[in-house]
């Protein structure tokens, strides 16, 4: 007796069961189930597989995200416990630098533009600017290349970024610094943004879009930093990972304050010896 499907559905070919772009989420918390919905809303793979150690939540928010794939793009949503062998595999990877790759400054750099777009009331597309260094307190914001349609704002307001500016433009920086910790105070945990600028990331990834994003790369030799560090640098991105980093005409005490950022992150990475 033929089933339902097979007298609705004539198989012709056997196609391949390897996804073409699968995404695979470690943690189903708040911020890793933004980065969930942020990709699946931007229709970036065929297969999202989450991951996670606590059995109940985990196969809770798989249930929940499948059932809202009328709405979605994705093929397949699948959740596995921690497979311990991924892990392993994933923290003794040895994966080539250009595919190890902090977020970093990314969403830094989208929030400090958002604060800018503010203020100028102009869309953060068009507001450009940038955060590098170490995500947090010692973040360095490029003031000497901000600008709006090529128009350098600091030529305009020369003081921009300085304790002497009437304007305080300073500030916005320090907002970027403190407004998570914000968010936190108010809400518990930060987690739109952060997912909304992971799935930014994979999506300049898998469409080898070659973006420019400020993520975290080994910064060694550069602006004459001579420790293993991770810093945020304006960045090339595409499908082959991390592959190449934009020289910005930096100012002295730019450089400075990022060389900071590299001191600070390798005081406390020197004592870190087996990860
Ligand atoms: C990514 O960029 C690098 C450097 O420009 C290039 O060598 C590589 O072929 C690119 N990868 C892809 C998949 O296009």
């Amino acid at each position: 007796m033929a089933t339902l499907k097979e007298k609705l559905i004539t198989p012709i070919a056997a196609g391949s069961t390897v996804p073409n772009n699968k995404i695979t989420l470690v943690g189903v918390g708040q911020v890793g189930m933004a980065c969930a919905i942020s990709i699946l809303g931007k229709g970036l793979c065929d297969e999202l597989a989450l991951v996670d150690v606590l059995e109940d939540k985990l196969k809770g928010e798989m249930m929940d995200l499948q059932h809202g794939s009328l709405f979605l793009q994705a093929h397949k949503i699948v959740a596995d416990k921690v497979d311990i062998l991924t892990y392993v595999t994933w923290k003794l990877s040895g994966l080539p630098k250009h595919r190890v790759i902090g977020s970093g400054c990314n969403l830094d750099t989208a929030r400090f533009r958002y604060l800018m777009a503010e203020r100028l009331g102009i869309h953060p597309t068009s507001c450009h600017g940038w955060i590098l260094g170490e995500h947090g307190d010692s973040s360095v914001a490029v003031w000497s290349g901000v600008n709006v349609a090529g128009v350098t704002l600091q030529e305009l307001n020369p003081a921009m970024g300085t304790d002497k500016d009437s304007e305080n433009w300073k500030e916005v920086h320090k907002q970027v610094v403190e407004s998570a910790y914000e968010v936190i105070r108010l809400k518990g945990y930060t987690n739109w943004a952060i997912g909304l600028s992971v799935a930014q990331l994979c999506e300049t990834m898998l469409k080898n879009l070659c973006r420019v994003h400020s993520v975290s790369t080994l910064v060694k030799g550069m602006y004459g930093i001579e420790n293993d560090v991770f810093l945020s640098l304006p960045a090339v991105l595409n499908s082959s990972g991390l592959t190449n980093v934009i020289n910005q005409k930096l100012k002295d005490d730019e450089v400075a304050q990022l060389k900071k950022s590299a001191a600070t992150l390798w005081n406390i990475q020197k004592d870190i010896k087996d990860l």
